[in-house]
């Protein structure tokens, strides 16, 4: 076990590098078994989600090979359809690999994914698009079993817009006979960028972006070399610990237009922030004033994903909010660690009622997520004397580095086995 000890009060001054984004790489990496040739994945992240998602590739049959940052993975001996309980545990991304591994086999047996335990994260929507393509799908002590002669195509409405159950279903479908439609799919960045994957390695995808994915089957994929979009969430948590410490903080290969929710909470907070390409300058030399209510919504709407690091700025704006969690109902275990720090939080239902203290104090916490993990660091790093964030394995999961980054830019941060 790992904890972070921080000295709190150092203004952030200087320049990181935004990594690549995590839930680009691990559709991506799912979508590697479509193809008996090899895939190079450019500036993979350092972080164990996709350690975990390459260790179940490898249990499959794949080979990889790591060269420094890129990852060449080789699917032409892929000979298991099953993931084992233990390594679906680890990763709830193992459930986007049932749709490549059926295209694969025509099989697949899946036990039920882990992964942060920020609520019931259902997969009813995979397993009914996945029935729409001609999948027979049975349960079986915790596991998923799924057979089907051939995949056909298919039109498949999504009752909720899930990011998951449309990589699924586009990964599912490539290969499929014929044409499958998805509706009410999910517009994320990361959707756009699996389609341009899977367009690279030659299938025939459009509409991603939009809430209608049309998908055209092919019969094979190739090989291809390809480097995912950046991480927004890694970039929207860089920014919002700049706002807190205060500072000027430049984030390199960083895209406003796909974090333009928070930028908009930043401004309003009065934040200064300049755009230049791909980077993104944000300046702060002043306690922030609160914004009203913020409210997580499917993209382009407020990312869930930034919820509890949003929660932790609020904490220490002048004023009151209400942060809304609409998308995951247990998405507030973080509210309680950040109490300990001074923090004025009421959680009501789906709200969270925060009244902005004029500065946090160190104090031993615990991540029980990686998004909550993050928001901690973050108090931790603006809190007056030292704090403590314990089982930061959860910050690992998603944040590639993190402690180096955030010394960089003057944080006073190290991790200490314990
Ligand atoms: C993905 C992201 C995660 C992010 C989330 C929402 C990855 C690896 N993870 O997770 O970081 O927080 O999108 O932006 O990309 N739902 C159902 N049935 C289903 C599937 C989902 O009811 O079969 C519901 C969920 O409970 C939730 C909502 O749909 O309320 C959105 O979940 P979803 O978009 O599927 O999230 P994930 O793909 O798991």
């Amino acid at each position: 076990m790992e904890k972070y000890v921080i000295n709190g009060g150092n203004k952030l001054y200087g320049s990181v590098e935004i990594q690549t984004a995590k839930n680009s790489v691990l559709p991506i990496l799912a979508g590697t078994v479509l193809t008996d040739d090899k895939v190079k994945i450019l500036n993979v992240p350092n972080i164990t989600d996709a350690k975990n998602m390459v260790k179940i590739l490898t249990k499959l049959g794949c080979k990889s090979v790591l060269s420094g940052d890129d990852l060449i993975v080789d699917s032409s001996h892929a000979d298991c359809y099953e993931i084992p309980r233990e390594l679906a545990h680890e990763l709830r991304s193992s459930v986007f690999l049932l749709g490549s591994i059926i295209s694969r086999f025509h099989m697949a047996k899946i036990a039920y994914p882990g992964g942060c335990d920020i609520g019931l994260r259902p997969v009813d929507l995979h397993l009914t698009g996945l029935k729409r393509l001609g999948v027979e799908i049975t349960e079986e002590n915790g596991y998923i079993i799924c057979k089907c002669d051939k995949l056909k195509g298919n039109e498949i409405m999504l009752d909720c817009p899930s990011v998951g159950a449309t990589e699924n279903i586009m990964l599912a479908a490539v290969k499929a006979e014929g044409t499958t439609v998805i509706k009410n799919s999910a517009r994320e960045p990361e959707i756009e960028d699996l389609q341009r994957f899977l367009n690279c390695m030659g299938a025939k995808v459009r509409g991603a972006g939009t809430g209608t994915i049309v998908i055209d089957g092919v019969k094979t994929l190739k090989g291809c070399e390809y480097l995912p979009i950046s991480d927004r969430i890694e970039a929207g948590t860089f920014l919002i610990a700049g706002a807190m410490c205060g500072g000027e903080i430049e984030l390199k290969r960083a895209y406003a237009e796909n974090i333009s929710s928070l930028l908009h909470k930043l401004r309003e907070n009065g934040c200064k922030i300049h755009l230049n390409n791909d980077k993104i300058i944000l300046e702060n030399h002043r306690r922030l004033t609160s914004v009203k209510s913020i409210e997580t919504q499917p993209y382009p709407g407020f990312p869930t994903d930034l919820q509890a690091q949003i929660t932790a700025l609020c904490c220490i704006c002048k004023g009151q909010s209400i942060i809304t969690e609409n998308l995951f109902e247990t998405r507030f275990k973080y509210v309680p660690e950040l109490r300990k720090m001074g923090a004025d939080i009421t959680v009501i239902n789906r709200n969270a009622f925060v009244r902005g203290v004029e500065r946090l104090n160190g104090a031993t916490v615990v991540a029980h997520d990686l998004r909550g993990g993050a928001a901690l660091v973050s108090a931790g790093l603006c809190a007056e004397g030292r704090s403590e964030v314990l089982d930061i394995s959860h910050i690992d999961r998603g944040y590639g580095s993190f402690e180096y980054k955030l010394r960089a830019l003057g944080g006073d941060i190290v991790r200490v086995s314990v």
